[in-house]
């Protein structure tokens, strides 16, 4: 999956397009790191590209992803999830991948934003 993505060049893309938008979400942009954004960019970058299949330079620095665990600190509500995935959403379609692979890429970070959710506050 990673080759035909695109490789590196495609998720430096995504993930470059997705944090422009967190860093303008009133919700969202308060959860990250202020003085590391690039920091947070690039681990959301090595990540997926591990997960699609590319380098594991992620695990190699940061260990088993444990993901769910790792966002304890940060409340994560419906509408955190909602508002993540809309900035996806318009750095997938960005990036233009064939349709095929955008669905099964969207179908994953859909069902990945959905189980992230961690608290039941609304809003
Ligand atoms: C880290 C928020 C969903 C993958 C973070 C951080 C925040 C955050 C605030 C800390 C930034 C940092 O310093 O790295 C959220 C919110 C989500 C969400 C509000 C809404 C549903 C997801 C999803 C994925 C993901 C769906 C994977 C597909 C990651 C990764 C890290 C991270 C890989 C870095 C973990 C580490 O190594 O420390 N997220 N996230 N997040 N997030 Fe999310």
């Amino acid at each position: 999956m990673y080759e035909a993505m695109g490789g590196h060049e495609t998720f430096v893309r995504l993930v470059h397009r997705f944090y422009q938008g967190v860093r303008e979400d009133e919700v969202l942009a308060p959860l990250y790191p202020q003085d590391d954004w690039e920091g947070a960019e690039q681990r959301l970058r090595m990540f997926l590209e591990q997960y699609w299949g590319g380098p594991t330079t992620y695990s190699d620095q940061r260990g088993h992803p444990r993901l769910r665990m790792r966002h304890m600190p940060f409340a994560v509500t419906t509408d955190a999830r909602d508002r993540w995935l809309t900035h996806m959403r318009a750095a997938v379609e960005e990036v233009g991948l064939e349709p095929e692979l955008e669905a099964v890429l969207w179908d994953y970070l859909e069902r990945a934003a959905h189980a992230m959710v961690n608290t039941a506050e609304p809003g």
